[in-house]
């Protein structure tokens, strides 16, 4: 790590609009949900929400719609302190959306129509080139185009900045070279992990097998979260494993955007893995108690730690 204190997070920022059902609908299937919601969302918005939450100093590099729901956005991500500079608009697409629907397990399945997200260009990051070499982290998912990432990968790279990717969604396609060659540490889930590594993960050992084939393709450094498990990590060749929090979980929305958050700031405050991954769980898995995506995100005096 560097002793550069800015995170800057590259993604998508969605308008997530909630349904909760009692199970998830079938094919052809018309259900009754209840509890309607519509709140802030988009795996990027929400890690930059968490990090600012945490206490970071985060700046959000994204794109909205010129339209009311990239209004709200804009106002919220104002009002959580987080440098919006770098965000920009575009009247070619609408603002992101999510389409949610909540089970009383917590789990949920989750529809996202791009729209302003998909517009994310490799030249709206180079615009920005001047903030990414103030970063000492850059944290990036898979819901802006793949191009735009490659480039924010290699200027984090090119400013000594320390890359995240969270690799979400699970991507359809394989990741490519030019993305993962300037990735720090990956942090996926088990579908994703699974997605990219092609390894079925059922226990610790085929967790640590996707590590191993993952690190062939060139990433040093991975951490994979595995739900009410916790994580498995893979840094500098030693192994970590960190237990999860043991709570309730009524809604998952945003728990791995929370932990990604939270464990940049840590990062970023020179706390070794292990406690930056603890660090991360917590806040995790307090979000998972409570309903909604950016709604369900902790503020760092709720961690206790
Ligand atoms: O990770 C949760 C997020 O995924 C939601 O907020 C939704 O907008 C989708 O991006």
């Amino acid at each position: 790590m560097n002793n550069k204190k800015i995170i800057v997070i590259v993604g998508s920022a969605n308008t997530d609009m909630v349904i909760s059902t009692d199970h998830f609908p079938l094919p052809g299937e018309t259900l009754m949900g209840k509890n309607f919601m519509i709140n802030y969302g988009g795996k990027g918005a929400n890690q930059a929400v968490a990090a600012a939450r945490m206490g970071g100093q985060t700046v959000f590099i994204g794109k909205v719609g010129d339209d009311n729901f990239g209004n709200s956005i804009i106002t919220n991500l104002i009002s959580e302190g987080i440098n919006i500079n770098h965000l920009h608009r575009t009247q070619e697409s609408p603002t992101g959306v999510a389409l949610i629907t909540t089970v009383p397990s917590g789990e949920n399945s989750i529809i996202v129509n791009a729209g302003a997200n998909g517009q994310l260009k490799a030249e709206d990051i180079q615009s920005s080139e001047d903030v990414i070499a103030q970063a000492g982290i850059v944290l990036m998912q898979l819901e802006t185009p793949v191009a735009t990432l490659i480039e924010a990968a290699r200027l984090g790279k090119k400013h000594r900045a320390f890359t995240i990717l969270n690799p979400a969604p699970a991507p359809a396609t394989p990741l490519p070279q030019e993305l993962l060659e300037n990735i720090d540490l990956l942090i996926p889930n088990e579908t994703e992990a699974c997605s990219i590594s092609g390894v079925e993960i059922k226990d610790e050992d085929t967790a640590m097998q996707a590590i191993n084939t993952i690190q062939k393709m060139g990433v040093k450094n991975i951490i994979i979260t595995v739900g009410s498990k916790g994580a498995i990590a893979k840094m500098d060749n030693k192994l970590i494993t960190v237990p999860a929090f043991k709570v309730k979980a009524i809604d998952t929305t945003a728990a791995g955007d929370t932990f990604c958050g939270a464990l940049s700031v840590a990062l970023s405050e020179g706390k070794d893995i292990e406690a930056a991954i603890r660090f991360g769980n917590k806040a995790s898995s307090i979000s998972v108690t409570r309903k909604g995506a950016q709604l369900s995100i902790p503020h760092r005096d709720e961690l206790e730690m």
